[in-house]
């Protein structure tokens, strides 16, 4: 790694308010945009990636998640492309689980590399995963990861339990005639190994020219797993957009996460860096900050970074052209100044 880094002080302020004047408690941490799968809704079959000088080091990742944690942020999901394919993940997981304030470090995989990584995530402090899994069978898997090898993702799901994580939780992308009759079998694999899981309704991503013919409501999977599980209501939330139901003798929960269906901003406590440092207050729009301007810029004090990061979610919380300004957060003077 680079040069030391000095812990950031927890900020007095009070905190970080969004623009419904709810406080962001939960940063999602993208570390790469790489993966070692090429999922169909995800990704194109040909990828060119970020050069390595253009995503934020690992020492760029844990400044900024030490701002957010210094201003109130107390949940980070490390998320991808694949985390754990990044090298040295696991010395930014140890750091990041140790700053003062954090409460949750947690994960989402596609569970490659678990079979090597599970027991070094949860030493480093890591409390729960969400792995993907969207089939049982393994030519489909082939088929809708391109890549992907399911022996290999169920070999990492027992490592995960045989780590001891506090959950672990599996997400299955819904998609009509591809994997829409084995929702009973993936609720009763989650059952099977007392995970949790939960099914995403596919969202349209890039220009990666969706079949729509694929697309499957949350609606309709609760539908068919209600002829054969019970499902009682929960008051379980992240504060996402994901509800959540209990089934009796059972200790897994099964969650559908309806963007299509359901505004859960009213209950949003979060935002998300992508892998080139970019802060993005809400996934609903296309605003983003720059931060890796004002990280490159001022390389060891973060009083800019701080400052900068209150002020994109400021702008946020006041802004009625939500778009109009966030488009133009003082944060952009930093860029033009460095060239960038
Ligand atoms: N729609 C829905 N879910 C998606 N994921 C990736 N791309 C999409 C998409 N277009 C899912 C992955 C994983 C989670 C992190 O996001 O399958 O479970
Ligand atoms: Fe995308 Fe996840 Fe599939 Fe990788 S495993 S291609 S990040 S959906």
């Amino acid at each position: 790694m680079d040069a030391p880094y000095r812990l950031p002080v927890p900020s007095s302020s009070t905190g970080l308010i969004d623009k419904f004047g709810r406080q962001v408690t939960y940063l999602r941490l993208s570390i790469t945009d790489r993966c070692d799968f090429r999922c169909h809704y995800c990704m194109a079959e040909e990828m060119s990636f970020l050069p390595r000088a253009e995503i934020l080091t690992l020492e760029e990742c844990l400044r900024v998640a030490g701002c957010f944690v210094g201003l109130g942020v107390n949940k980070i999901r490390v998320t991808g492309g694949e985390p754990l394919v990044r090298q040295n993940v696991l010395w930014l997981l140890e750091r990041l689980a140790a700053l003062p304030g954090m409460q949750e470090l947690v994960l989402t995989t596609n569970g490659s590399q678990l079979e090597r990584l599970a027991a070094g995530l949860r030493d480093a402090g890591v409390k729960r995963l969400n792995i993907s899994l969207d089939t049982l069978h393994a030519e489909r898997f082939r088929q809708i990861t391109r890549i992907g090898n399911l022996a290999q993702v169920l070999r990492g799901i027992d490592a995960a339990l045989t780590a001891g994580f506090e959950r672990v939780k599996i997400n299955t992308v819904l998609l009509r005639g591809i994997n829409d009759d084995e929702l009973i079998d993936l609720v009763q694999f989650a059952i099977d190994h007392a995970i949790d899981i939960a099914f995403i309704e596919q969202m349209p991503l890039g220009e990666i020219g969706h079949d729509r013919q694929d697309w499957f409501s949350g609606e309709e999977a609760m539908n068919r797993l209600r002829q054969r599980f019970t499902l009682l209501p929960s008051t379980d939330t992240t504060g996402g957009p994901a509800r959540y139901w209990r089934m009796p003798e059972t200790t897994s929960r099964i969650g559908f996460i309806s963007p299509h269906t359901h505004n859960f901003c009213d209950t949003c406590n979060r935002v998300r860096v992508t892998a080139r440092g970019e802060l993005y207050p809400c996934l609903g729009d296309n605003g983003a900050v720059p931060l890796m301007p004002v990280l490159r810029q001022q390389s060891t004090d973060d009083a800019l970074l701080r400052s900068a990061i209150v002020d994109a979610l400021g702008i946020k919380a006041r802004g009625h052209d939500f778009n109009l300004q966030i488009d133009r957060p003082r944060v952009v003077r930093f860029m033009s100044m460095t060239g960038g």
